[in-house]
C-alpha cells in the first residue's frame, strides 16, 4: 500500500473541514447547508417495511453475501425499467454498505499498486482516500466553471500506459453537472480504445432537472468494462441505512464481492427488504423527487444570486456551486469560516474537492436537500451579505 499517498489523502483538507463546519454550525446555531443529507425521511411505507422486516425476523441474521434475492431482483428490475439494461440478479448484482463501500471495494478489487486512476475533479471526498488505499495514483482532470464540462482533450492527454480506470460521477457532486450522452460516448470510446475500466458513481441518477441520465454501461462496448454503482441513500432519503449496490459483469461483480466480503461481509439485512419495496415504487415517486428538488434549486439559485453570489445553476444533484468573488478578495475557506458568525449559515469551501486548488479557490458549495422553510431562513440570513453593486 502506498502509505505516503494514503496519509496525504486521509489527512486531506476535506476530512477536517467537514467536521469543522459541522461543529461551527452547532456552536453558532447556524443553518447547516454544508454536508449533503436531507432533513426529511423517505416514504413512511418504506420505513414501515423496514420495521416490519425487523419485527417479523427478516434480515436480522446475516443476509446472503451478495444481498437478499428480493433486493437483487429489484435492482435488476430498476436497471431494466429506467435504462433498458439487462443484468442477472444472480451474479451481476451486489448489495453493499452504501455506495461508499461499493466505491472502496471496486477500487481495492481493480487497482494494482502504481495504477493510475483518472477522476474528474472536484471530486467526492472518498475517491482520493480509496484510490490511495488501493495503492493507486489519482490523476485529476478538472471540470471548470461555469459549465463544469469534461474536457475531452485533457482526458485524452491524461491517459498513459499506467492508466487502469476512469472514475466517473454523473450527476456530479459537487458541481451539479450532468454529463451528456455525447460526452459519455466520447469518454466510452477512449475507455474502449485504451482498454480501461470505468467505475461509474450514479447515486444522483434520479436527481436530474435537465437532460437525461445515461448510464455509461449502456453505451457500446461498455457493459463489460463498467462497474455501475448506485445507492438508496439519496433516491429514498434514507442516508443512514447504507444500502448501495454494484452492477456489472459476473467477473467484475465477483471481484468486487471478494473485497466486500472482508470489508463488511454483509450489512443492513432488514433495510434490504425495505429498499426492495422502495425500488418498485411507481414512476410518480421518482418524478416527484426531481420535481420537488427542482423547486428548491430554483429557490436557492435565485436567493443566492440575490444575496450577491455568482451562481452556477446545477442540472442535477442537490448541490449548488457558487463563486464568492463578488464579496471581495477572500478565499472560499476563509469565507466559509466567517459565514456562520456573519450570517448564521454553514457551507463548504469547494477547494476541499480539488487537487488543483487554484480551480476551486473561490468556490463555495451549498446543499439544498432541506425543508423549504430551512432554505428560506438561510436565504433571509444570507441577505445581510449583499455586496455593494
Ligand atoms: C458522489 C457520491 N457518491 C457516493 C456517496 C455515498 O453514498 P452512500 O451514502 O450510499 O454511501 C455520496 C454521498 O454523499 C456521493 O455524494
Amino acid at each position: 500500500m502506498n502509505r505516503p499517498l494514503l496519509n496525504r489523502a486521509l489527512a486531506g483538507l476535506g476530512t477536517t473541514i467537514f467536521a469543522e463546519m459541522s461543529e461551527l454550525a452547532v456552536a453558532t446555531g447556524s443553518v447547516n447547508l454544508g454536508q449533503g443529507f436531507p432533513d426529511t425521511d423517505g416514504p413512511a411505507e418504506i420505513a414501515r417495511a423496514a420495521a416490519d422486516a425487523i419485527l417479523t425476523g427478516r434480515g436480522n441474521q446475516y443476509p446472503p453475501g451478495a444481498g437478499i434475492a428480493e433486493l437483487r431482483r429489484a435492482i435488476a428490475d430498476h436497471q431494466h425499467r429506467f435504462y433498458g439494461l439487462t443484468v442477472d440478479p444472480d451474479g451481476e448484482v451486489l448489495v453493499t454498505a452504501g455506495a461508499t463501500e461499493a466505491i472502496a471495494a471496486a477500487l481495492l478489487a481493480l487497482v494494482e499498486p502504481g495504477d493510475e486512476v483518472i477522476a474528474f475533479e472536484p471530486y467526492y471526498d472518498s475517491y482520493a482516500a480509496c484510490i490511495a488505499m488501493a495503492g493507486g495514483v489519482r490523476v485529476p482532470v478538472t471540470l471548470r466553471a461555469p459549465g463544469f464540462r469534461p474536457d475531452l482533450d485533457e482526458l485524452r492527454a491524461a491517459i498513459t500506459r499506467r492508466t487502469r480506470l476512469i472514475l466517473l460521477n454523473s450527476p456530479h457532486n459537487p458541481t451539479g453537472s450532468v454529463f451528456t450522452r455525447a460526452e459519455l460516448t466520447a469518454i466510452a470510446e477512449l475507455a474502449c480504445a485504451h482498454d480501461l475500466l470505468v467505475i461509474s458513481d450514479e447515486v444522483y441518477e434520479h436527481m436530474l432537472f435537465t437532460g437525461e441520465h445515461v448510464p455509461v454501461a449502456s453505451l457500446p462496448g461498455m457493459r463489460e468494462r463498467t462497474v455501475s454503482i448506485s445507492s438508496a441513500a439519496k433516491t429514498f432519503s434514507f442516508t443512514g441505512w447504507k444500502i448501495g449496490w454494484v452492477t456489472g459483469t459476473k467477473e467484475i461483480v465477483s471481484a468486487v464481492r471478494t473485497v466486500k466480503q472482508f470489508l463488511t461481509y454483509v450489512s443492513g439485512g432488514p433495510f434490504q427488504y425495505a429498499i426492495a419495496t422502495a425500488l418498485a415504487l411507481p414512476d410518480e415517486y421518482y418524478r416527484s423527487i426531481a420535481a420537488t428538488l427542482a423547486l428548491k434549486r430554483d429557490l436557492m439559485c435565485d436567493g443566492l444570486a440575490a444575496a450577491g453570489f455568482d451562481v452556477y445553476r446545477p442540472d442535477g444533484t442537490f448541490f449548488i456551486m457558487t463563486d464568492i468573488r463578488p464579496f471581495g478578495d477572500v478565499s472560499g475557506l476563509e469565507f466559509c469560516r466567517k459565514l456562520p458568525y456573519e450570517a448564521g449559515v454553514v457551507a463548504i469551501p469547494s477547494v476541499v474537492f480539488y487537487d488543483n486548488v487554484d480551480a476551486g479557490q473561490f468556490q463555495v458549495r451549498f446543499a439544498f436537500c432541506k425543508k423549504e422553510e430551512v432554505l428560506t431562513e438561510a436565504l433571509s440570513r444570507l441577505a445581510v451579505l449583499r455586496p455593494p453593486r
